[in-house]
């Protein structure tokens, strides 16, 4: 085991808790004590290396709070969890949020089954899940145009992406503040409709989001191989359709000149921001070999957009909004790079894969487990001893 790992196992002894008898991962003790989605998806995912057990609990704690419509919260509020750097936000329910994340779940699930074949895991789990994705199909996809809307850009995970800067109407350049008073605006609007998703996002918020439904594509793929593992082809099937069809829709409404943008209102208006998003079709595997090469060679290596001394910044350098330490607006974050990575090595394109890595390791090296780093000097930024910071060593 090398020093990196050693000081990585440290991150994790720090952040792993124990509560109501369920064990999980909050993403950094000091700054965010509680349990999130995409977080325990990505801590999941990087305790599957260490320990499968582990993995599967910090599964069966996010699973222990789904909501009765299949809707799995976003944040968990243990109740002896710390008071942190993080506001409380009063989301109008006990306990969790009202909002989701990016739906990796499947993608954690298949990962911890690919480590140990525990088929029993599957079949304990399995109900959670599609309830869940089915959740997300239903309520999120409201005129079954076959993308997935989301009804607060903190869905997205990248809570101030400047992808939502349009649909929030703010501007290029804005404070962290300006934006989070727009999405605290979204929460009270949304306990006020009662959480009524297709009302919220048609009368809020109504983006159709290119990461996370680049996501969506690459888990329903998994979640139908989990389901004929288990021997229900019916849902093998359906899901596989459901990966397929939301795939071309992203085509029909968000493909520009070989890249894909995230969409608001009801006539699918492309936001054209440059972000890392437009490299998640790869991970989504919905492009050809060669619409894959070009988009890489043209925009991730391109020392203007996407490739400065410390990438992949999460917004192009070349955008008006971007902003190196601004959280989504710029930073290099090491689960966007993870995202990029693997995307890449399902094209084949193993050697760019080696750059991401290789930059990834560099800036752990260089500014340790941080939450984010500046992309132009490498400075670690936000948070300390975050836990993501390890899927730079699931990087395979
Ligand atoms: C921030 C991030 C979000 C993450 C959360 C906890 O809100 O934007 O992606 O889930 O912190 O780490």
């Amino acid at each position: 085991m090398d020093e990196m790992d050693n000081l990585y196992l440290k991150v994790l002894q720090k952040n792993r808790m124990l509560t109501d008898g369920f064990h999980y991962t909050v993403p950094s003790a000091d700054t965010y004590p509680y349990q999130w989605l995409w977080d325990s998806c990505f801590h999941a995912i990087i305790l599957s290396h260490y320990k499968a057990d582990d993995a599967k609990a910090e599964i069966f704690a996010l699973l222990s709070k789904q909501l009765p419509n299949g809707m799995i919260p976003h944040m968990i509020y243990w109740k002896n969890s710390r008071k942190a750097a993080f506001p409380k936000i009063e989301w109008g329910k006990d306990g969790t949020s009202t909002i989701t994340q990016p739906p990796m779940l499947a993608y954690a699930v298949w990962q911890i089954f690919k480590e140990d074949k525990d088929r029993k895991f599957l079949e304990q789990i399995y109900t959670h899940l599609y309830h869940f994705y089915k959740y997300l199909l239903n309520d999120r996809d409201p005129h079954e145009k076959h993308l997935i809307g989301i009804m607060n850009p903190d869905e997205s995970g990248e809570d101030n992406s400047p992808r939502f800067d349009l649909p929030l109407g703010l501007p290029p350049k804005q404070t962290r503040d300006q934006s989070l008073k727009r999405r605290l605006e979204l929460v009270t609007q949304n306990i006020e409709c009662k959480f009524d998703a297709p009302f919220c996002m048609r009368n809020f918020f109504w983006v159709k989001d290119t990461a996370f439904n680049s996501i969506m594509v690459a888990n329903l793929k998994l979640l139908a191989k989990i389901a004929a593992e288990l021997k229900i082809d019916e849902d093998a099937i359906y899901f596989m359709k459901q990966a397929e069809d939301i795939a071309i829709a992203m085509r029909e409404f968000m493909m520009d000149d070989g890249l894909f943008y995230s969409t608001y209102g009801k006539d699918y208006k492309k936001i054209k921001v440059k972000t890392w998003a437009i490299f998640t079709p790869l991970f989504a595997e919905i492009l050809s070999r060669e619409e894959a090469t070009k988009l890489v060679t043209k925009h991730l290596f391109n020392k203007k957009e996407f490739w400065p001394k410390y990438p992949v910044p999460t917004t192009a350098l070349d955008e008006p909004a971007f902003d190196p330490k601004g959280f989504w607006r710029g930073p290099t974050w090491i689960a966007t790079n993870w995202f990029i990575y693997k995307g890449l090595m399902k094209y084949g394109l193993k050697e760019e894969a080696e750059e991401i890595k290789r930059s990834s390791l560099e800036l752990i090296d260089k500014s340790g487990f941080r939450e984010y780093f500046n992309p132009l000097t490498g400075e670690g930024l936000g948070a300390k001893n975050f836990t993501w910071g390890g899927l730079a060593l699931d990087m395979d």
